[in-house]
């Protein structure tokens, strides 16, 4: 569904009436293209106050970087102390004035010993057992979070700010070269733990392959595609009456298309033989299939209620049980799950919806903390989209769509491939330090913020 209003706010006009009335300013966002594959200009890194040209877009470093820069990255790690977060402001501050619009921050912050590890604080301390300089240090490692949630609302422009919490011996590079790209366009705010590799992955030319549910359209659809893209065969799932659609689908990605109904209770069995049809096992088991069927909670029946909680949830307990069981998941394998900002802050009307999708994120939390899953190198994580431009938002009433548009931090909804390229880089095999992390797709929305 086409945004009139930011293509008006992208005209030199309507960027002139929109701020005379004190309209959001929502900047036409850059995405990631085969032509231009990464943002325009200097990363820079500081350390200790000290700052370090990284890399120059395509070009070569330039020492000392030149203004705009297209990201800034702040090695917060070492900051223990609340005089330390000083150096957040005087060596971040002069930075982040010389931003490229649509540039990236990034802080890194010490993190916890190993990914979905619960109860650990930073550095993989336990409070209960902590000293006045660990609780310090758990202190003003959270302050980190407070200050880029802060930041990304302010910053403007189509530029973003995120947490990374850097585990000893972390598996970085999958994580930074992703926000520090145009692929994580839509993504800010967030708070994201990465660890050391749950398991070193054997290097193999093999071709992997990827099962995504309700790839016939929407944000499936694009998953499915950016997948491909990375070279994954796909295995597209959706509704039979999805047909032609689906059909198309698999055809463009040179992948193959799975009709079938993901409430079925024979379906963990039918995706197995199909995955056995075209050999190697699974790599990437990506569950997008979704609907809603919004009620008040008063007037909600009892068809809408289990429908909604079958498809969301309940199909996806079912089916990656019985995949992992059947032992058609791979080691290094990568579940990622699609849960929603519904389910963080809930949603008037959705009750069913949004239950289902909290549970998903207990669901994603819970697996990935499963010592033999872990031990075999499977990563399981999340993604929440908000408001994002599909069939299923365009049925969505005229006011709360305009609501859902504007409610965060880069005034827009998000688009498919914001949500697909997250997924895409959960699932990618060099983001085996990322597990149990439930990562927004939502401009940094204000709901659940
Ligand atoms: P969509 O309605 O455009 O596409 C969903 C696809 O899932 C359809 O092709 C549909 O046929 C398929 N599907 C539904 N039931 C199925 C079943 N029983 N078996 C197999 N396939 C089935 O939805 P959209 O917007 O692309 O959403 C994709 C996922 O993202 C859903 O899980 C949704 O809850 C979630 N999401 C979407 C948001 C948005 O703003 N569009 C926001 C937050 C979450």
């Amino acid at each position: 569904m086409a945004d009139r209003y930011l293509r008006l706010a992208g005209t030199a006009p309507g960027r002139f009436l929109t701020r005379r009335v004190g309209l959001p300013q929502p900047a036409a966002l850059m995405r990631w293209t085969a032509e231009r594959p990464s943002l325009d200009g200097a990363v820079v890194r500081v350390v200790a106050g000290e700052v370090v040209a990284e890399r120059v877009g395509p070009a070569e470093p330039v020492d000392p970087p030149v203004e705009p820069y297209a990201a800034v990255v702040l090695d917060a790690t070492g900051i223990a102390e609340v005089g330390g977060l000083r150096a957040v402001r005087t060596s971040l501050g002069p930075l982040v004035r010389g931003l490229a619009r649509c540039g990236r921050v990034v802080v890194l912050g010490a993190g916890a010993g190993g990914g979905a590890e619960a109860g650990a604080g930073p550095g993989g301390r336990d409070a209960a057992g902590a000293g006045a300089g660990d609780v310090e240090q758990a202190a003003v490692q959270e302050a980190l979070a407070g200050f880029v949630r802060s930041l990304g609302k302010e910053i403007g422009g189509g530029r973003t700010v995120q947490l990374v919490r850097v585990a000893p011996g972390a598996a970085l590079d999958s994580t930074l070269d992703f926000l520090l790209s145009p692929k994580s366009a839509y993504v800010s705010g967030q708070v994201i733990e990465v660890g050391p590799a749950l398991r070193q992955p054997e290097v193999s030319g093999r071709r992997r392959t990827a099962l995504v549910t309700g790839a016939a359209r929407g944000i499936g659809e694009s998953v499915a595609a950016t997948l491909a893209r990375e070279g994954a065969h796909v295995a597209c799932l959706d509704v039979p009456g999805s047909g032609d659609a689906l059909t198309a689908v698999a055809a463009r990605l040179d992948g193959t298309a799975l009709p079938l109904d993901i409430t079925a209770s024979d379906a963990g069995e039918r995706i197995a033989a199909a995955l056995d049809r075209l050999g190697g096992g699974l790599d990437v088991l990506v569950h997008n299939a979704g609907i809603t069927r919004d009620r008040r909670f008063t007037h909600m029946d009892e068809d809408r209620w289990d429908a909604v909680l079958d498809v969301n949830l309940g199909s996806v307990l079912r089916t990656t049980g019985y995949l992992l069981k059947a032992g058609v998941l791979n080691d290094h394998g990568r579940i990622v799950a699609t849960a929603s900002i519904a389910g963080i802050a809930g949603n008037a009307g959705q009750t069913n919806y949004a239950a289902s999708k909290a549970g998903i994120i207990g669901f994603v939390r819970s697996l990935a903390a499963d010592p033999a899953l872990r031990e075999r190198g499977v990563t399981v994580n999340a993604v929440a989209p908000g408001f994002i431009e599909t069939e299923m938002t365009a049925a969505v009433p005229f006011l709360i769509r305009e609501a859902g548009r504007r409610l965060n931090s880069l005034g827009q909804g998000g688009r498919p491939v914001d949500v697909a390229e997250t997924v895409a880089w959960l699932a990618a095999t060099g983001s085996g330090g990322v597990n149990g992390q439930v990562v927004r797709v939502c401009g940094q929305s204000l709901l659940g913020a």
